[in-house]
Parts: C-alpha cells; sequence; structure tokens
C-alpha cells in the first residue's frame, strides 16, 4: 500500500538504536525507493547538535561503498535535529514549530509518527508533553506512536503504562515494536502453516508431540549489565518475543490477514495459556546463571563479575520453561521455551517435535529413534525450514537413517532479507499495525509470567543454577523435557559452523 507524505520524529536520537537500527533501517527503505519523496527524519534530544552535526553523526552508520555515495548524502538531507528537554512541557511549542516549519519548507503533509527510544520512563511523560501541544491529535492526516520494549517491568506497571499511553493515544495509534515480529522468517511461519496444504491438518496433539522454542545467545551482557541485572531472561526475552513467537505457531487461522484478526489469534492463545501456580514453578521452570568457564582456552567472565552486575545477583541468564496451551489443538501437547546468554552458539529456532510412529517396523535399533521427525524453523541466523525424516539406509537389510529437507533463503538468490526495523518503520508508516503487539496481548503475557517472577522473589530457596560459560544452561533443564530432549543444534555443528 501507499506510504504517505510524513515526517518521522525519533525521541532519543542520540542513543544507541537510532545508530545502529534506526538510521540504517530508513537509509535501506530510502535506498529500495521504499520511502515517500515527502519524507523527513526529526531527531530529538537533550545533546546540542544542529542538523549537519547529527547528520554527520549519522553518516558514520551508513555504509561507505563508492557506488552508494549519493544515495548516503541524499539521505542525510531528510534528516533533522531538534534539542529538546523532553521532560518539559513548556519545550513542546517549540517542537510543534519546528514540525511545521519542516513540513512547509519540504512540502510534507503534517503526519508524523513519534517512536519513542528513550530510557523506559519517559514513556509516561512524553505522550503528555506532545498532548500538551496538540501533537497526538489532527483533523486531517495521522498522528502514530511507536513504544520500544520494555511495556513494563511487571504486571502492574505495565497496566500503568498502557493506561497512560491510552490517556493521550487511541489504541490505534499505538504502535509497540516487538522486533521478533519483524524478522521475515518469524512472518513466514503463518505463511508456512496458511498456504500450505500438508502442515495444517498435521498440526495439532494428533500429531505433534511436543513444540520447542529456543533462543540461544554466544554473547554475555556486554555493556548492558546494569539494565540486564534488573531484567534477567524472563523479562528480556520470554515474556516479549518469545511469548509472540508462541502465539505465531499456537495460533488458529485467523480470518484474513489484517491486524486485529491475526492480534486477536495471538491473544487467544495467551488467554488459553494453563497458569503455572507460584507452587508449581520449580517443577516448569528452571533458571540459570552463566559462570566463569574457560572457552577454547580463554578465561570467560561469569556474569556476577560483569561490570554493573550485583556481585550476588541472582537474576536469570537462562531460562526453561515447560507450560501447555489449554485448547482443542494442543490439549496435552507440552510447549518448551529455553532462552540464554553465553550458550554454545547464536540460534533460534522452532521445533515440532512429531509423534513417533505408532508401531516400531524397524526394530527399535534399527529404526525407532529415527522416527522422530521433526520440523525446525530456523528464525536465526542461517533463516530457513528444515524437515527431518527417516530414510533407509541402501543396501541390505532395513536399516533407517535420519535424512534433512533443507530450505536456506541464502539459496534464493538477489533476494534481501529486510531487517526487522525496516520492515517494522515501513508498516507503521503505511499503518498497518499487524506486526505490532497489542495492549491487551501485552497485559495478557504479563498475566502468564507474574506468579514466575512472584516464586522467584519470594522464594530463595528456588535454585539459580550455575552453568559454564559456553555451554547449553544447567544440565537440569534437559529433564524438564518428558519423554524426549531438546534439539541441540550444535551438539555436532561441525568446524567450519554448518549448521546441521
Ligand atoms: C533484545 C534483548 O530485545 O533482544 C537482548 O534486550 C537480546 O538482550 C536481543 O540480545 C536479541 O535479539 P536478536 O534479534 O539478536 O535475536
Amino acid at each position: 500500500s501507499q506510504t504517505k507524505p510524513q515526517i518521522l520524529v525519533i525521541f532519543g536520537a542520540s542513543g544507541d538504536l537510532t545508530k545502529r537500527k534506526l538510521i540504517p533501517a530508513l537509509y535501506e527503505l530510502f535506498r529500495q525507493k521504499l520511502l515517500p519523496k515527502e519524507f523527513a527524519v526529526l531527531g530529538v534530544s537533550r545533546t546540542d547538535l544542529d542538523d549537519d552535526a547529527f547528520r554527520e553523526k549519522m553518516k558514520e552508520f551508513l555504509p561507505k561503498e563508492d557506488d552508494k555515495k549519493t544515495a548516503v548524502s541524499e539521505f542525510l538531507q531528510m534528516l533533522y535535529y531538534q534539542p529538546l528537554a523532553t521532560e518539559d512541557a513548556y519545550d513542546y511549542p517549540v517542537l510543534r514549530d519546528r514540525l511545521t516549519t519542516i513540513a512547509k519548507q519540504n512540502n510534507i503533509a503534517e503526519n508524523y509518527i513519534f517512536y519513542l527510544s528513550t530510557p523506559p520512563k519517559l514513556y509516561e511523560i512524553i505522550p503528555a508533553n506532545l498532548a500538551s501541544v496538540d501533537l497526538n491529535k489532527t483533523e486531517d492526516g495521522f498522528r502514530r506512536l511507536i513504544v520500544e520494549k520494555p511495556f513494563g517491568t511487571d504486571l502492574e506497571s505495565a497496566k500503568q503504562l498502557n493506561k497512560n499511553l491510552l490517556n493521550y493515544f487511541n489504541e490505534d495509534q499505538i504502535y509497540r515494536i516487538d522486533h521478533y515480529l519483524g524478522k521475515e522468517t518469524v512472518q513466514n511461519m503463518l505463511v508456512t502453516r496458511f498456504a500450505n496444504g500438508i502442515f495444517e491438518p498435521i498440526w495439532n496433539h494428533n500429531f505433534i508431540h511436543h513444540v520447542e522454542v529456543t533462543s540461544a545467545e554466544s554473547l554475555g551482557v556486554e555493556e548492558r549489565g546494569g539494565y540486564y541485572d534488573s531484567s534477567g531472561a524472563m523479562r528480556d526475552m520470554v515474556q516479549n518475543h518469545l511469548m509472540q513467537v508462541v502465539g505465531m505457531v499456537a495460533m488458529e487461522p485467523p480470518v484474513i490477514v489484517e491486524a486485529d484478526a491475526i492480534r486477536n489469534e495471538v491473544l487467544k492463545v495467551f488467554q488459553s495459556l494453563r497458569p503455572i501456580k507460584e507452587e508449581d514453578v520449580q517443577n516448569h521452570v528452571i533458571r540459570g546463571q552463566y559462570i566463569e568457564s574457560h572457552i577454547k582456552g580463554d578465561l570467560v567472565k561469569g556474569y556476577r563479575q560483569e561490570k554493573g552486575v550485583d556481585p550476588e545477583s541472582r537474576t536469570e541468564t537462562f531460562m526453561a520453561m515447560k507450560f501447555f496451551i489449554d485448547n482443542w489443538r494442543w490439549s496435552g501437547v507440552p510447549f518448551y521455551i529455553r532462552t540464554g546468554k553465553k550458550l554454545p552458539t547464536r540460534v533460534t529456532e522452532v521445533v515440532i517435535h512429531f509423534k513417533k510412529t505408532p508401531h516400531h517396523l524397524f526394530g527399535t535399533n534399527a529404526g525407532y529413534e529415527h522416527s522422530n521427525n521433526q520440523l525446525v524453523i530456523r528464525i536465526q541466523p542461517d533463516e530457513g525450514i528444515l524437515l527431518k525424516f527417516g530414510m533407509k539406509v541402501p543396501g541390505a537389510g532395513f536399516n533407517v537413517q535420519t535424512v534433512n529437507m533443507d530450505f536456506h533463503y541464502d539459496d534464493l538468490r538477489n533476494v534481501h532479507l529486510p531487517s526487522a526495523y525496516e520492515r517494522l518503520l515501513l508498516d507503521c508508516m503505511q499503518g498497518d499495525a499487524t506486526l505490532y503487539s497489542r495492549g491487551d496481548a501485552v497485559v495478557k503475557a504479563w498475566e502468564y509470567v507474574q506468579p514466575i517472577l512472584n516464586a522467584w522473589k519470594n522464594n530463595p530457596e528456588i535454585p539459580v543454577y550455575g552453568y559454564p560459560a559456553g555451554t547449553w544452561g544447567p544440565d537440569v533443564a534437559d529433564d524438564l523435557v518428558e519423554d524426549g530432549t531438546w534439539r541441540y543444534p550444535c551438539k555436532n555443528l561441525s568446524d567450519d559452523g554448518n549448521y546441521c
């Protein structure tokens, strides 16, 4: 659909996200001619810069190749900068007037998107300040607000945040960004499921043994120890990104590909999650923290030795959980989520583990272990889909071995995999909220995880298992999986890093 002339206002323009993700994504959209001709970005933050200084700073994060030089300088002309005391309502008439001037200069209608890439405490203040100068509404054109996670730090603060945003903007103006939904392969889950006749008939408790969502990172907390120590894997990855992935795997077919139709189905999945009671947490959720270890001969710091982290911290850098979706389709099928920092590799994948054959015709040795079919949806890296099934080993007898049917996006020539931010920014510019989280689903996901967070807080006897950096987390996480295993994509990873 058409992208109308508009101005994107980025609050927190001197921050990391702006230069690392937003500006490069906007540049890529520009290069592909996906931005409207009449378009401008207004960077806003407290730092005192002028337009030229801002452009110079952003240039460092854009490609340097010769052939793209003209595109880069043309793009930079679309960037403007306004220093602003963001917390101070008295400063907002300056912002409003600046926007009107830029709009007039560039012949842009007064369509504005406000992107909050700021510390979360400003999520309360900026919307109110925008409203104080009527920047939250317009008679013709649009006003939209993009909010970055975290959407609250617990159930109460999430509800409060929603309430506060809704005081100044309507739900259909609010775009809560979850960059996992912007990933091509997460969206492909809907196409795999609903554009093919062969998967949906077996996508249920009759054929599926268990579902696994693994999101492993080889990095630790790097420079973000301070933030991470008050967050942990549950708040940082599970409550938002991985729950949204579960929504995509488990949802019923939407009636139509439209924001509310799809988001209603995600909400229904969250509504069907079987609550984990505080007293059951220990049996369903394992938490861990990486400890000092040697990786390939190098000494690697433990989490508690990281900068900004409390030396007695009990924050989880790993968690694995088992849960159920109590509805018709998923009755009795265990779902597992596993995520952590400083694991052996970086990989995010969904694995559908199918039930074994009812009868083991080729004997338990020769066929049984291979009759466990898996469909692996690789979200990253090496995006693609892999189906594992048993095949006869050529020669005498009936020996079975597992083989792969394997599709890699890389095999498609000349295909550009857009970054999550490219996709999501363009969607918001076009008014499409399909891949943004809706307020009610965010609250529902918090409702689900809150008893787990409470149990951890209130019961110091629930262990935080140490795991050596560079391993797959505490061994007890293996015991969580009933009558089956996690997939270990790296266990037989060859030295050249091939995915298996
Ligand atoms: C962010 C988390 O939301 O997602 C980070 O705050 C995490 O801790 C990151 O590393 C993972 O994103 P991706 O796209 O690299 O999988």
